[in-house]
């Protein structure tokens, strides 16, 4: 991954570092202490190409302290002062004076705020930055930064594509895998803080003794890197796993099975972070079968986490399977009414738009119409509908996208990253979720480059304000090379690729036209499955005439769940981006657009550009060849060959498809389909 030492190439630097990482003095004792110091031996052994030892005193120059603030050495600095303000996580490094000794401290409130801080003590040096007048400081955003793995207990994972599950099951308790140790490292390095171990579409089987005790195991693991374990928790568990002929929340036996089964999971593990619920949605059981609300399932479960100060994360990814006119405006109307009804351990858990992780969609409504009720923003890191494993598209855009939307809800720069990080409307609990892109591949997320949505996903959880470019520059820093001749074709890359594949799979706004229950490949002409919505036709609704859903006042009025100004820029065709103008509008074909093209002309011109960027991104990355090693050079160049031709793929199956819907040629000057 990231966590790379190579010995610093430039002479200059390699003798800077060398000078001022001579040893690794650790102030107090404790498991998170011991692997800050494990971290920082290893990593500045590797970075100085000698070895740098742990020492008990500063004994001259070239030592780097660490510790808590309770710690002497760290109270005696300038920097405790500061210190207080940073919360249990923040972390100063700077470079002090100990005795008229030259050092760096890494200190933090707590000693995950020390390992945090090492973390970006290494990450600086990793690229190569100067020392001098070094301060860095950190302190999270946002409270819990979690990863959701969608794993099944028989190792499969829904929409993984990095191999199996990296939880061996049953190999647990027994074994522990030191994949384990390393997954652990590279979240603490990002600043994730949370996982949840199983899929959303839950298995009540985990919440048996016999899987509590595997479960134990790996937060035993976890825990000295700040990582809490969650786990999801099907409602229907007190009939399934329980014997109960009923899972009714207002039912008394089954209220008391729940607090049982979470008293039971915290003498296990002290430190549990709570469940994460998928309810009520895609055939999932809930609270819905007996009448009840969201909120009665939530907070039935949040009484029995809150004496334990266990949170529960409700999902709002529900939507019916009676056919509904405008399948996206369902989780606005379930949960807003529900606003102030969930018990203070609740947060609701909105994915990013209010379909499904497309390659774009606008922002979802319920940020910044829940003030009263946490909401968590759930990202998928893994790349369902962007090309899974194979094509190169780097999330951070996306990710930054949806983060700097303005949601209007308290005016201007009320943004969904104010939303989530509690700032506008106050909340005492704040979240944000990735959906894990993890697996027991070699290179842990099925290609070289994915493993940048992992590490963007976590950076920005920790700062939703940081900007996607610098954490790709930080990465490829990191995980290539610091040589600007690679460190720029490959931030290049990066940069393009999302939008190169919204250009090559669904422009304009266009949503769900993958092929069926896959999401790989194009299929726009699908129109057979049970379910309405499950059909593509369903969202582009092309004709002899026009495209797109029209969701304005005169159609299903979804701008409407929008607060006034956002849902009147959506919902007026002067004012629609061309980027969304498919999903709210409803146009015809030779319309024109801002771009002075028509409707057809710009999809074509669209579809192409997408295909001749991806061309651009494969001949940029074979500049680095011979500057990187030559099996991730592979890796790579193979997989954008894969992503050039599925590229054409996808063009010329969508532009034959509407071309025979619309009758409309692809205009002189494109190339032909294939
Ligand atoms: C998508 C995905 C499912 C997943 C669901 C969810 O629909 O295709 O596999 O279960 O999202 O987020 O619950």
């Amino acid at each position: 991954l990231w966590l790379r030492y190579p010995k610093v190439p430039i002479p200059g630097r390699l003798a800077e570092y060398q000078a001022a990482f001579k040893r690794v003095v650790k102030s107090g004792t404790g498991a998170s202490l011991d692997i800050a110091e494990a971290e920082l031996v290893k990593g500045l052994s590797g970075l100085t190409g000698g070895t740098v030892a742990t020492g008990a005193a500063v004994d001259g120059p070239g030592a780097v302290v660490i510790g808590t603030a309770a710690a002497d050495v760290i109270k005696g600095l300038p920097l405790a002062a500061r210190l207080g303000a940073l919360g249990p996580e923040g972390y100063l490094v700077e470079a002090a004076d100990i005795g008229g000794q030259p050092v760096i401290a890494v200190a933090g409130n707590t000693e995950v705020g020390v390992l945090y801080g090492t973390f970006a003590l290494l990450r600086h040096v990793q690229s190569h930055s100067a020392l001098d007048k070094l301060s860095l400081t950190g302190s999270p955003k946002i409270g819990h930064r979690i990863l959701n793995h969608w794993d099944n207990l028989d190792r499969s994972v829904e929409r993984g594509y990095a191999g199996r599950s990296i939880w061996d099951w049953s190999a647990l308790p027994g074994t522990l895998s030191p994949r384990y140790k390393d997954y652990a490292r590279a979240n603490a390095s990002i600043g994730i803080n949370g996982t949840v171990l199983t899929n959303v579409n839950a298995n009540a089987q985990v919440l048996t003794p016999s899987y509590l005790t595997k479960v134990k195991a790996l937060a035993d693991v976890f825990r000295p890197y700040g990582i809490k374990v969650y786990l999801t928790a099907r409602f229907s568990a007190p009939v399934e796993i329980g014997n109960l002929s009923t899972a009714d929340p207002t039912n008394a036996s089954v209220k008391q099975w729940w607090t049982n089964k979470v008293n039971e999971i915290y003498q296990q593990i002290p430190d549990f972070g709570g469940f994460l619920v998928k309810a009520n949605s895609e055939g999932q059981p809930g609270p819905q079968d007996y009448g009840r609300t969201h909120a009665d399932g939530a907070n039935m479960l949040a009484d029995a986490l809150a004496p334990h100060d266990g949170i529960v994360i409700w999902r709002a990814f529900v939507y019916s399977d009676t056919s509904p006119p405008d399948r996206i405006k369902q989780a606005y109307e379930e949960f807003k009414p529900l606003d102030g009804k969930f018990k203070s351990n609740v947060l609701v858990q909105a994915k990013n738009g209010p379909l499904d992780f497309q390659p774009r969609e606008p922002f979802h409504p319920l940020f910044g119409a829940m003030p009263k009720t946490p909401l968590a923003l759930e990202l998928q890191i893994t790349k369902e509908y962007l090309g899974e494993d194979t094509h190169l598209a780097y999330l951070g855009p996306l990710f930054e996208e949806v983060l700097k939307a303005d949601t209007y809800a308290g005016g201007e720069g009320s943004t969904v990253a104010r939303v989530i990080d509690g700032t506008l409307h106050k909340y005492a609990t704040t979240a944000i979720s990735g959906v894990a892109n993890v697996g027991d591949d070699t290179n842990w997320t099925g290609s070289q480059m994915n493993q940048a949505n992992w590490y963007v996903y976590g950076r920005l959880a920790w700062n939703p304000d940081l900007s996607s470019e610098a954490i790709a520059e930080e990465w490829v820093r990191q995980t290539f090379s610091n040589d600007p001749v690679v460190v720029e074709p490959v931030v290049q890359i990066m940069m393009q690729s999302r939008e190169a594949l919204v250009d090559y799979m669904t422009p304009l706004g266009l949503v769900h036209i993958m092929g069926n229950d896959h999401h790989y490949g194009p299929g726009p002409w699908l129109n057979s499955l049970s379910r309405v919505e499950w059909n593509p036709v369903y969202y582009h609704k092309a004709d002899a005439n026009s495209i797109g859903f029209n969701r304005t006042s005169s159609g299903s009025n979804a701008v409407a769940q929008y607060a006034a100004q956002v849902g009147q820029t959506f919902g007026s065709r002067d004012t629609v981006p061309d980027d969304l103008v498919l999903f709210f509008h409803r146009v015809g074909w030779q319309d024109k657009l801002k771009s002075g093209r028509t409707v057809w002309e710009e999809l074509v011109h669209r579809y192409s550009q997408g295909v001749d960027e991806v061309g651009v991104m494969r001949e940029t990355w074979k500049s680095v060849e011979g500057r990187i090693d030559g099996k991730r050079f592979s890796d790579v160049s193979d997989f954008l060959q894969i992503q050039h031709y599925e590229a054409r793929w996808w063009r010329d199956a969508c532009l034959a498809y509407f071309g025979s819907v619309s009758k409309l040629q692809v205009p002189s000057g494109y190339a032909p389909l294939a």
